[in-house]
């Protein structure tokens, strides 16, 4: 989301910064404090670690740097800092108890409107970090990643659930088969990423051209049931369609399914947010990891997009050889374009979005599931680390990680571009995961 013009700017960002501490209290106060402290999965800090972390990096960056004010904390920084401790061992430190956890937020983000009010935020400023309010962004969007990532952990807490919201819109009478399964896009460059949207962070930069062969992208994600067709051919038990790799964990980690799924008697049961309930045939298939997305892909005779042709399916307009924003145009997403923000608690049936179509027809790429793509991080050519190394540049060089694109669900339209680009390890299936398939195109096909 970017704001549109300086003059509004500072009430802009005020409103997004409210925005976001809204739904990080949503998701903290919906537990007792108990279940804050508790670590629910090794996988995820406690939920109090994430709170006054959110808290922490904001008075670093506004506070302190932005602000050059002087610190509230400074003796709890070793705690909150994500590289000093790896999530496993975090409850095991001194953190802030609940109450002091939420004082201290509070009393950080009185200090961080302060700043906002005395600092120039304008396009022309010339100090970088602010221009354009970037370092506000900057914190609205890492809260938001941070609330997304709570929401993972709620998903994989026990006991009762505590959170609720409307089903998303569904269409009627199976729509998404009045859609081709698969759609082609022809060979030639594209733009990808960008130099000029404000929030942007450093790895979506700079825009630069691309030369992308002609490729066939599904129109939709795979679909639970298409996935049960895998289960049901013994696609967990065929070595064939799995990677090396993906083997090795299919077999070390003994997976049969999706996280979270549980088969009863013919049918197959899935839990989410703590209710029980049947699988639904036509919503996208979620909590995967890479290598189950890349084997269902070999074994539909297709495999997974590379990131360039992701991004080039979502954004580039054919009829004007320009990269859209959004797959829709230019506006910011509204309700009618996608399921982001926990508006619904779950991806919405395949076709229920038809108004979020790319210029190539291609439905669903923005919200709903993140889209696992077959590439490793790595920069764009000129790329600089900006505003910090440990954002992106610590990561790149290896192949340890995959590219996921397009935002689910859980994420929010802060922190959810055509651009936006998101990497974890390709064994984790616990962050709301999906995918959709491609494949190149023949000789045949394109002449
Ligand atoms: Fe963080």
């Amino acid at each position: 989301m970017t704001p549109t013009g300086a003059t509004n700017l500072k009430q802009h960002i005020a409103d997004e910064l409210t925005r976001s501490r809204q739904r990080t209290q949503l998701l903290t106060d919906a537990v007792d404090e108990s279940d804050l402290t508790a670590q629910h999965s090794p996988l995820m800090s406690p939920l109090v670690w994430d709170l006054a972390h959110i808290g922490n990096q904001e008075e670093l960056w506004l506070v302190r740097d932005v602000g050059g004010r002087d610190p509230l904390r400074e003796d709890i920084d070793h705690l909150y800092d994500a590289f000093q401790n790896a999530r496993a061992d975090r409850p095991a430190l001194p953190l802030l108890g609940p109450g002091e956890a939420r004082g201290y937020v509070g009393d950080v983000r009185t200090k961080v409107l302060d700043v906002l009010d005395s600092t120039d935020v304008g396009v022309d400023t010339a100090r970088r970090l602010v221009r354009s309010g970037f370092a506000f962004g900057m914190i609205v969007q890492h809260e938001q990643q941070h609330d997304e990532t709570m929401l993972a952990t709620h998903q994989l807490r026990a006991g009762e659930p505590v959170l609720s919201a409307p089903a998303p819109p569904h269409p009627t009478g199976g729509a998404a088969h009045s859609y081709p399964s698969q759609v082609l896009v022809p060979a030639g460059p594209f733009t990808m990423g960008t130099s000029v949207e404000p929030w942007a962070l450093d790895n979506e930069r700079p825009a630069h051209q691309i030369d992308v062969p002609a490729f066939w992208m599904d129109t939709f994600p795979v679909t639970n049931a298409e996935y049960i067709g895998f289960l049901a051919a013994g696609g967990y038990d065929d070595p064939r369609w799995w990677s090396a790799a993906g083997w090795d964990h299919r077999m070390a980690a003994g997976l049969s399914a999706p996280l979270f799924w549980e088969r009863d008697g013919q049918r197959w049961l899935r839990r989410r947010f703590g209710q029980v309930e049947p699988v639904p045939a036509d919503e996208p298939v979620l909590h995967v990891s890479f290598y189950e997305a890349e084997a269902f892909a070999a074994w539909v005779g297709k495999r997974l997009p590379s990131e360039a042709e992701w991004e080039k399916a979502a954004r580039h307009d054919p009829a004007s050889d320009r990269s859209r924003r959004y797959p829709w145009g230019d506006d910011d997403p509204s309700a009618a374009h996608a399921n982001l923000g926990q508006r619904h608690l779950q991806p919405a049936t395949v076709g229920a979005y038809p108004q979020g179509a790319s210029a190539y027809g291609v439905q669903q790429m923005i919200g709903d599931v993140w889209e696992w793509t077959s590439s490793p991080l790595a920069p764009y050519p000129g790329f600089t680390a900006f505003p910090y190394k440990e954002y992106s540049e610590v990561f790149f060089g290896t192949d340890d990680f995959r590219i996921l694109r397009g935002g689910s669900f859980g994420t929010d339209l802060a922190a959810c571009r055509s651009t936006f680009r998101n990497w974890d390890f390709p064994i984790r299936r616990q962050i709301f995961t999906g995918f959709r398939c491609a494949r190149t195109a023949t000789p045949a096909e394109i002449s």
